[in-house]
């Protein structure tokens, strides 16, 4: 992939050149060909030598301009332009009395070989002949409110033939008529109706019809006004009429009709109603759609009821192919709905009928000279790619556009040609102007192939007699690759030497350089330098910067990293090295507690610059280190039986008789003692010294025992005074029933029956807890 963009590409909305800005964008480039298909500016260099050691051969494919800047030789640019051939170019007529047909149009015919991209202009010339033949075919609508226009076409049969002649010596007039389709909702299929579709009075009617032609082209007057002559008025039931079926069949059925091959081709269409379209015919139950075919028998057209209406698009398409230019005589209040279908059908004009139709002659003849006054240049449907536009060369002609249009008998237009994009075979098209049977044949080809006219020789001694040369580069025998067939590969093939040039499955060189016979060979850069390493994936051009300069100045710069000179570090080389600046008033560097980075402290979680002193948020000392201040200074606690080694990092203390002033840390030892310190960080992590105060403050200790003692007699007080209690209430209630034992003794002494008296008394004994055995059975009984 080699990217290049000489120039800056202008192009206006529509693609056409404003300005002949030359570019050439190239994408993936192997051959002279894919060069020449990359850009309409892209050109080739043949020239043997022109590519460097190792260079891509996609250098060879520039623009002209730089291609002759590196040298090459004109002679030697490949750049296929643009042939236009003028296959068929006979002179336009004077005048329509010739023996042959005449010729309105000039050229005939164009073979064009394009360049994609490239457009190619060329000058189109039409003249309308004079007295050119004209065939006039007067489509008259028959329903029965046409009945006083039928009247008054019957006269004027002989002023139309006049009016035909002072346009040419060569007019025809042909006629048909129509009135719609005969089934329901459109006519009446009552049997009598139909054979009768008019009013009860009217006595001249004839039966309903769809479209009848009645008399084809004919120069005879006396024909025309008897045929005329003999027409009756019919009818239908709605309003629109089948017009479009009409005129289908008019413009589909040329011989039938009598359509000469060089004539103005016109239809005038005379109605005061409106029209039927595509999709009506559903009402009437007709699903075939219209095939734009001819079905004509004995002057009727039998698909009448069979076949659809046509759409607008198709009678539309039907008239610019048959050159068929409709006149839409209608009356007022038709006016708007035919100049609406008269939008969509290009040649064609609409003029207002009076009530009677006796103003038909003066319309024809004025909507025929505005339709002759205008040529409007078209091309018929173009092959894909291809893009053709016209300039008028006319007085007001308009600006360039996909149609011309000009206001006169003699008019030119400069038709440009553009291919898109290659096209693998012939192609042709046709433009012309609308309504006219004159057509220009425009054969096309591109032009995507290179002609170098290389040497002959199969081994050519530019490619070391390995291979011959095509447009300027080595095409090597098998066996055989590289610029100049200089890699044999013998058993390798040549996707493996230039796998050897891919790291990790990458781009080949890294896109940097060339593949040769499997090794890189890396390309200049900018500078002067050169992309080098293996895979050309190092360069000394983009360092890290400093200051705007490359490893600030102070390195060099090696395959994007920087080398600094000794006295300089960092990824730029933008620090010296030093570490003054980390170095506290004690010399330490930052306190131990970090780094120096740069000549600055880079100091350890929570500490902070530019010492790494204070540690804001670290664990107050006081606490962490109370025990060990507990065993250091008094031999107690829990680490006191291996103090020296669990505290090593109290490195210095000393006892004191009193602590400098300011507030001390004040901890409780294991005897509740509070003991008094300052400790301080020294350098390091986990590196103290600590003053403590040799006394301790030992609070007053209450006898701990004597209110042990105290409480457990408390208790053992209240557990006899209970017992005291209960003893004292089972002794009064063990009297107080051994006194009524007693007194029932005493009345059993005066009482003999002793025996039943028991009983009873045991049944009263029992009396007292009678609900208490109940309770207990039924709860038994529940279980
Ligand atoms: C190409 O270059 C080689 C060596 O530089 C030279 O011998 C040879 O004549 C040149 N060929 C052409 C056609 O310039
Ligand atoms: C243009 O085409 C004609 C006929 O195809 C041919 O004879 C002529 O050599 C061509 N001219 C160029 C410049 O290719
Ligand atoms: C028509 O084309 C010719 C060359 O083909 C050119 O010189 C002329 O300027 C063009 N005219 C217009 C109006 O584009
Ligand atoms: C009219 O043109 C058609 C087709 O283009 C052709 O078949 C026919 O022979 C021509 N008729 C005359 C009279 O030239
Ligand atoms: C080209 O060279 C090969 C051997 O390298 C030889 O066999 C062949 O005949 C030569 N071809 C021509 C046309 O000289
Ligand atoms: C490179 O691609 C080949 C085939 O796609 C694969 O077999 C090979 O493992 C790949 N090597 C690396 C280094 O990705
Ligand atoms: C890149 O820089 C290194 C170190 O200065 C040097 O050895 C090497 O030759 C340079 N390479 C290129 C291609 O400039
Ligand atoms: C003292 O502490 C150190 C480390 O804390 C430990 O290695 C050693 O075994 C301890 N000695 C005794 C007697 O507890
Ligand atoms: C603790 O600090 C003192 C004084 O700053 C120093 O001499 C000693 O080496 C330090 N000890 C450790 C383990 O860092």
């Amino acid at each position: 992939m080699y990217k290049c963009v000489s120039l800056l590409l202008l192009l206006t909305g529509r693609g056409v050149l404003s300005q002949e800005v030359e570019v050439c964008s190239k994408t993936v480039i192997n051959s002279c060909s894919d060069c020449i298909r990359s850009g309409a500016y892209c050109t080739w260099c043949k020239q043997l030598n022109f590519t460097n050691p190792g260079e891509q051969e996609a250098a060879r494919c520039d623009t002209r301009a730089q291609l002759e800047k590196r040298g090459c030789i004109e002679k030697d640019i490949i750049s296929p332009q643009n042939n236009l051939t003028v296959t068929k170019n006979t002179p336009l007529s004077t005048n329509a009395f010739v023996k042959d047909e005449p010729i309105q149009l000039r050229p005939q015919e164009v073979n064009l070989e394009l360049r994609p991209g490239l457009p190619r202009t060329f000058r189109l010339d039409f003249r309308r002949v004079e007295g050119y033949p004209v065939d006039l075919y007067y489509l008259m609508d028959l329903s029965y409110s046409m009945e006083d226009d039928l009247r008054s076409i019957k006269t004027l049969g002989n002023e139309l033939f006049k009016a035909l002649q002072g346009i040419t010596k060569q007019g025809r007039i042909g006629f048909g008529s129509f009135v719609d389709k005969t089934v329901l909702p459109f006519t009446n299929t009552n049997p009598e109706k139909l054979k009768k579709p008019c009013a009860e009075k009217e006595q001249f009617c004839q039966p309903a019809f769809g479209y009848r032609h009645v008399l084809s082209m004919t120069e005879n007057k006396a024909d025309f006004n008897r045929e005329v002559d003999k027409q009756r008025i019919s009818g239908n039931l709605d309003s629109p009429e089948g017009t479009l079926d009409a005129i289908m069949q008019a413009a589909v059925c040329g011989d039938r009709i009598g359509w000469r091959n060089s004539s103005t081709r016109l239809i005038v269409l005379s109605t005061d109603d409106g029209f039927h379209m595509a999709g009506d015919g559903k009402l009437a139950g007709i699903l075939e759609p219209n095939d734009e075919r001819c079905y004509m028998d004995n002057q009727l057209y039998t698909k009448s009821n069979d076949m659809d209406y046509p759409s607008v698009g198709q009678v539309a398409s039907q008239l610019e192919k048959n050159n068929i230019q409709p006149i839409f005589a209608v009356t007022k209040s038709m006016e708007n709905v035919y100049r609406e279908l008269s939008r969509m059908i290009p040649k064609s004009e609409v003029g207002v009928l009076s009530e009677d139709s006796k103003n038909v002659v003066e319309l024809i003849q004025a909507a025929y000279n505005r339709l002759s006054s205008k040529v409007t240049v078209t091309h018929d449907a173009l092959p894909d790619n291809v893009r053709v536009t016209y300039t008028p060369l006319c007085p007001g002609g308009g600006p360039a556009g996909d149609k011309g249009v000009c206001d006169n008998v003699k008019v030119s237009f400069n038709v440009t040609v553009t291919a898109d994009e290659c096209i693998d075979r012939e192609v042709s098209f046709l433009i012309g102007p609308l309504g006219i049977k004159d057509k220009m044949k425009v054969s096309l080809s591109t032009h995507c192939e290179c002609e170098c006219d290389d040497p002959k020789e199969k081994n050519h001694t530019y490619c070391n007699n390995k291979g011959k040369v095509n447009c300027g580069m080595c095409s090597c025998k098998a066996g055989f690759v590289g610029q100049r067939c200089e890699c044999s590969i013998g058993e390798k093939d040549e996707s493996s030497l230039r796998a050897a040039c891919r790291k990790d499955n990458g781009t080949e060189c890294e896109g940097r350089g060339d593949c040769v016979c499997g090794i890189c060979q890396c390309y200049a850069l900018q500078g002067g330098s050169t992309y080098y390493g293996t895979h050309c994936e190092c360069e000394n051009e983009s360092c890290e910067k400093f200051q705007n300069k490359l490893c600030g100045g102070n390195g060099k710069c090696r395959c994007k990293n920087c080398d600094c000179s000794p006295e300089y570090e960092g990824t730029a080389c933008q620090c010296k090295k030093s570490d003054e600046q980390c170095r506290t008033p004690s010399g330490s560097v930052c306190s131990g507690r970090g780094t120096c980075q740069c000549n600055q402290c880079k100091c350890m979680e929570g500490y902070q610059r530019p010492y790494c002193l204070t540690c804001p948020a670290c664990q107050i000392p006081c606490i962490t280190k109370g025990k060990c201040i507990e065993c250091l200074g008094f031999a107690t606690g829990p680490f006191s039986k291996n103090c020296s080694q669990t505290c090593k990092s109290i490195n210095d203390f000393e006892i004191v008789e009193t602590l400098p002033p300011g507030k001390p840390c004040d901890v409780r030892d294991v005897e509740n003692c509070r003991v008094f310190f300052t400790i301080k960080q020294l350098d390091g992590e986990d590196n103290y010294s600590a003053q403590i105060l040799k006394t301790r403050e030992c609070p007053e200790l209450p006898n701990i025992y004597a209110i042990i003692g105290g409480a457990i007699a408390a208790v053992a007080l209240i557990g006899l005074v209970i017992l005291l209690i209960i003893k004292g209430f089972l002794y009064w209630r063990d009297v107080k029933e051994f006194r009524r034992f007693e007194n029932e003794k005493k009345k059993e002494k005066w009482t003999p029956t002793a025996g039943s008296n028991n009983q009873s008394m045991y049944d009263k004994k029992l009396n007292v807890h009678p609900l208490e055995c109940r309770g207990l059975s039924l709860g038994n009984a529940d279980v």
